[in-house]
């Protein structure tokens, strides 16, 4: 349970992926309140295009928005890239790097994911820096020496206080509909904060993996788990606003 003092904000982060359309954002305009739950900041990492479009669409409403992704350069010959300063004029604040999705399927490395955080910084963007483990590696018993290897390599080390954001998003349980126990997220998120205090700074660590409106209020109360980052049911705005509900409350009653 938690027992420090709650003063950040609880994140509740959704990642459409290559997914979303003007009209599923109408929906999201339409069904969701105006206001974020109580102690919650709500962000939707979008794909570029739409970026603009949202924040058209979700102007009244109290959510941030964000990228999936941006190049480590700030301009150039780079066909197909999107620099962090575009997403910024998009009207982005927010942009998720190093996903396991652009780690495996696009071959990104964490020395890139350390380049793009620093990018996206210089940019004047928040990164969501995603870290976590295959399933071979928590079956031969090396998760932990993965998740902080990744993590030494992937972040910048000059990084300061409320610069960055990370995901532990553990690779086998992205959209495999069961998220972590929360045995396994306790371990992986208190291992992650005590390598921030003692080689970096403290960041705020989202736990991402097949997050539910069912999960949500367990994992919300794991000490170290300061927000979500969300796939499949963020595409739903009442899976999304879920999360969010059940968060808040979560957090109310813990003694934070
Ligand atoms: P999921 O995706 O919630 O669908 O498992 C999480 C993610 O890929 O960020």
């Amino acid at each position: 349970m938690k027992n420090t003092a709650q003063t950040e904000p609880f994140l509740v982060i959704g990642n459409w992926k290559m997914n979303g359309t003007r009209e599923l954002l109408h929906k999201f305009a339409c069904d969701l309140e105006t206001t974020a739950p109580a102690g919650c900041t709500q962000v939707l990492c979008l794909p570029s295009v739409i970026i603009p479009n949202a924040v058209d669409a979700l102007a009244d409403h109290n959510i941030e928005i964000g990228g999936q992704n941006c190049s480590s350069h700030p301009s150039g010959a780079f066909t197909g890239e999107v620099s962090s300063t575009m997403l910024v004029e998009a009207g982005a604040k927010w942009v998720i790097v190093g996903h396991s999705e652009r780690r495996t399927g696009f071959s990104e490395t964490d020395e890139e994911v350390n380049s793009k955080a620093d990018a996206a910084i210089t940019g004047g963007l928040v990164p969501i820096i995603c870290v976590g483990e295959c399933s071979a590696d928590r079956e031969d018993g090396r998760h932990l020496d993965v998740i902080l290897d990744q993590l030494a390599a992937s972040t910048p080390s000059n990084l300061q206080l409320g610069e960055a954001v990370i995901a532990y998003e553990p690779v086998w349980a992205i959209g495999s509909g069961k998220s972590a126990s929360e045995d396994q997220v306790r371990e992986a998120h208190d291992a992650i904060a005590a390598w921030l205090k003692e080689n970096l700074v403290p960041l705020p660590v989202l736990y991402g993996g097949s997050v539910k409106p069912d999960s949500a209020a367990d994992l919300a109360a794991i000490r170290n788990v300061d927000g979500f980052l969300v796939g499949g049911a963020s595409l739903d705005p009442a899976s999304f606003k879920g999360i969010g509900t059940v968060s808040s409350e979560t957090l109310s009653k813990a003694q934070r």
